[in-house]
């Protein structure tokens, strides 16, 4: 509610000067109308002349409430009678006192405001600081992810820029999009609590090494969360990308659409990249049994509308295959270096 109200009176202090203009002269002509009809200044209605001298400050700071008060002091001053009816004038002392009092009220009014400019500029410079370090911070962790296991060099990068594709595809955008992305970028960063033994096993896996790999995407979104409240919808996309449309995956085992959007997404873009590279314990497979798996797992293991999109993309060549390992945050040149959660 308080949100809404102070994009509208943003949207409001930012009417274009001419409008604004016109907006504050024709308060002036109404104040001066109101109150000459009513009968002078002996009643209250001059009081309505404190509106465009307050506007006239909002929009045009100290210039503008010097103008519009001497504007409000002269229409009701010479130009405003005493008392209408019994035709008295004004004496010169007295409106010249309101004039001076308007002009006084003006100049306070644009004075405070342009305190709040000022104000409103520095937590501008703080918010855009803050947004840099917490995009440092997102890609130390990424790297760090990274080189933790160099046989899957390059797959979280594939992973991102293949997640941002079909997130646009299907209509996502801004802080969407980028949440997507970095999600996608960090989607197993929980990976850095499971033990060497068990990450870096070429052969199978017990169940109890399972179980433990099975905890990578909570870890990960917890590690998010516990950095900033900014990274929720990140952390959302990280926990949910190893659930599938039939319920069966982990770690919460919801099904269809009660699955966030960003997870599975990230699940069709992380499958594809997987089984189209080497891993220690088996060599890529040919894209087209890759894409063979991934339609066969419609409404099993993904979503019906992701895996359109992915394979309208990948027919239109823009899935990425195979981008070189060194090249880690190349695709951040598509995405921009945003901070998650930031509007
Ligand atoms: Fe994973």
């Amino acid at each position: 509610m308080g949100r809404v109200f102070q994009e509208r009176l943003t949207r409001f202090s930012e009417l274009p000067k001419v409008p604004a203009f016109i907006l504050v002269l024709l308060l002036l002509v109404g104040s001066w109308t109101a109150s000459y009809y009513t009968g002078g200044t002996k009643h209250a209605y001059p009081h309505l002349f404190y509106v465009p001298i307050l506007l006239g400050a909002y929009f045009f700071r100290v210039p503008g409430a010097w103008l519009t008060a001497a504007a409000a002091g002269i229409l009701a001053g010479p130009l405003m009678p005493l008392d209408v009816d019994a035709g008295i004038a004004q004496p010169l002392g007295l409106w010249l006192f309101r004039m001076g009092f308007f002009l006084l009220i003006g100049l306070l009014t644009a004075v405070l405001f342009s305190q709040l400019d000022r104000r409103l500029a520095e937590v501008n410079e703080l918010m855009e600081a803050l947004a840099q370090h917490h995009v440092r911070t997102l890609m130390v962790l990424a790297q760090l992810h990274e080189l933790r296991d160099t046989s899957t060099q390059g797959h979280s990068q594939r992973v991102a820029i293949n997640a941002l594709r079909i997130g646009q595809r299907l209509g996502l955008k801004g802080e969407d999009l980028h949440n997507l992305y970095w999600a996608g970028l960090l989607h197993d960063l929980g990976k850095i609590l499971v033990p060497d033994g068990i990450l870096l096993k070429e052969g199978p896996l017990t169940e109890s090494e399972f179980l433990e790999i099975q905890k990578h995407p909570a870890f990960g979104a917890e590690t998010l969360e516990g950095i900033s409240d900014g990274f929720q919808a990140v952390a959302e996309g990280i926990r949910s990308h190893h659930e599938r449309w039939d319920g069966h995956g982990y770690p919460k085992g919801v099904k269809g659409k009660d699955i966030p959007l960003a997870g599975r997404i990230i699940a069709v873009a992380d499958v594809f990249e997987a089984l189209t590279n080497d891993r220690a314990y088996r060599v890529a497979l040919p894209v087209e049994l890759a894409l063979a798996y991934i339609q066969r797992e419609v409404g099993l293991q993904f979503d019906p509308e992701v895996v359109q999109a992915f394979l309208e993309l990948h027919r239109a060549g823009q899935i990425s295959i195979s981008l070189h390992p060194g090249d880690i945050f190349q695709s951040l040149g598509e995405i921009g270096r945003h901070f998650p959660g930031r509007r």
